[in-house]
């Protein structure tokens, strides 16, 4: 089309546009060393099961490999801003495409963007990517009781709390119940729509 604009580098590789954000595939420039650092360290893993065994350059990039042409655990890079800062990942983990069930799970690494709602805006995107194009029926996601980031992002994400597996993880020095939430995918349309 005359005048139309071609879009620069990064923005062929987009998958799925936000406002602040967008989410691609993760891709093997994105395997730095502050991604690495992002699971080693306590604080930023503070709620989730990463940061116990060390992770190592070998662990991510078997990672990489394991999931770049998998079609049950789809990872996105989490992109910040118009340049191609790689802030976290977000990803629908152990799809089963009988039940039509997935794991959501999410990591904003660089901890500089926590809290300015690029959680809601990935995790938004990700919930709408899963019913409207993977047809998926119920999408699910387990945190620690102390994580309270993450059980505000799931409310944020239409999730339902469903319940408690009493002591489940052992974390920091002490076992933590690991509370349960999910969303089907009427509920989430229906919010969003609404
Ligand atoms: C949990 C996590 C994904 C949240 O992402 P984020 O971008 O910081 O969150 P957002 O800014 O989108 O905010 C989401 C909600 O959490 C709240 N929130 C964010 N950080 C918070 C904090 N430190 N304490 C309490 N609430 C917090 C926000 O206020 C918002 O809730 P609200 O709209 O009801 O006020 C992020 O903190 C993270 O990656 N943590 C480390 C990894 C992790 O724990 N992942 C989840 C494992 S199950």
């Amino acid at each position: 089309m005359a005048g139309a604009r071609i879009p620069g580098p990064h923005m062929r590789r987009v998958f799925l546009q936000g406002k602040r954000i967008h989410l691609r595939a993760l891709e093997p420039q994105d395997l730095t060393d502050r991604y690495l650092q992002w699971l080693n360290d306590e604080t930023t893993c503070m709620g989730n099961g990463h940061a116990i065994f060390p992770n190592t350059r070998r662990k991510m990039h078997d990672y990489f490999k394991a999931t770049r042409h998998s079609r049950s655990d789809i990872v996105f890079a989490i992109i910040a801003g118009r340049g191609e800062r790689h802030i976290g990942n977000v990803s629908l983990q152990e799809i089963d495409w009988v039940s039509r069930n997935a794991a959501f799970a999410i990591l904003v690494g660089d901890r500089k963007w926590w809290g300015k709602g690029a959680g809601i805006e990935a995790g938004k995107l990700v919930l709408a990517y899963a019913f409207d194009r993977l047809n998926l029926h119920r999408v699910h996601c387990g945190t620690f009781e102390n994580n309270i980031a993450m059980q505000k992002l799931a409310a944020r994400l239409h999730m339902k709390k469903e319940g408690v597996r009493r002591e489940a993880a052992f974390k920091m020095g002490k076992y933590l119940d690991i509370v349960e939430y999910g969303v089907l995918n009427k509920e989430f349309l229906a919010r969003e729509n609404s």
